[in-house]
């Protein structure tokens, strides 16, 4: 497969300034609205992001995590804190998402700082979820070595069979986190790789600036 021959126009209408609300969280909150509602496929998940950590080694990673809350300034996915990433984050709370709308052109990324959040709010999501997923949490040490995938159905299984008709614990190592950014960039391709990129950014005294940046 020749990748340099993958080429694709971005044709799209750009970023008004004047449809950009002073704060970046009300225009990520229209722009995920706009990604979800035109979602080209059922499978298609709007609030899927890459989430890049690097431990003290500096050696970065990244993977694919949910979005699964969003407030007036940070952003909430749920995972393993004894994890790959988890272990990162305690090191170096610095982080990055990067989402990826692919059908309307658009990619947001954020830059920021990651803390965990309350135990209660872990208690209510993980609860919030279906059962299969909470034992499947409780199963995995995730980022573990493991000696065969009969061995996770075991453990699942007698976890399953220990919890029968009782509510299933949270985990001790799994909860959310927060990230707080400190940069935003709305990116939205147009033609001739002439694109728009708008960058909101917290100035010392935690306003929010924001300006155009070079494609
Ligand atoms: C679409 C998609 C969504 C995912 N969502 C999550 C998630 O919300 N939380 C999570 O811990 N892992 C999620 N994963 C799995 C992660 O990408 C990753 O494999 C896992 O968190 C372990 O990452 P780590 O070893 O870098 O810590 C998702 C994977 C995909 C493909």
């Amino acid at each position: 497969m020749d990748f340099k021959e993958l080429r694709k126009e971005y044709e799209t209408q750009g970023i008004d300034d004047s449809q950009l609300d002073a704060n970046p969280f009300v225009t990520m909150q229209s722009w995920l609205q706009v990604a979800t509602d035109s979602a080209p496929s059922h499978w298609f998940e709007s609030n899927a992001m890459t989430l890049a950590t690097a431990g003290t080694d500096g050696i970065v990673s990244s993977r694919t995590v949910l979005l699964k809350g969003i407030d007036e300034n940070s952003i909430r996915f749920y995972t393993n804190y004894g994890s790959t990433k988890g272990k990162q984050l305690a090191e170096n709370p610095n982080a990055s998402v990067t989402f990826h709308w692919a059908w309307l052109g658009r990619q947001v990324q954020m830059r920021g700082s990651v803390a965990k959040t309350s135990r209660e709010d872990s208690k209510a999501y993980f609860h919030s979820r279906p059962r299969g997923s909470q034992l499947g949490a409780l199963a995995s040490e995730q980022s573990t070595r493991i000696e065969s995938r009969e061995q996770l159905e075991k453990i699942r299984a007698d976890l399953e069979a220990k919890f029968d008709g009782q509510e299933i614990p949270l985990p001790e190592n799994w909860g959310g986190y927060a990230l707080t950014p400190q940069f935003i960039e709305f990116w939205q391709g147009r033609l001739d790789r002439m694109h728009d990129r708008v960058v909101y950014e917290k100035n010392g005294d935690g306003v929010w600036q924001r300006y155009r940046i070079s494609p």
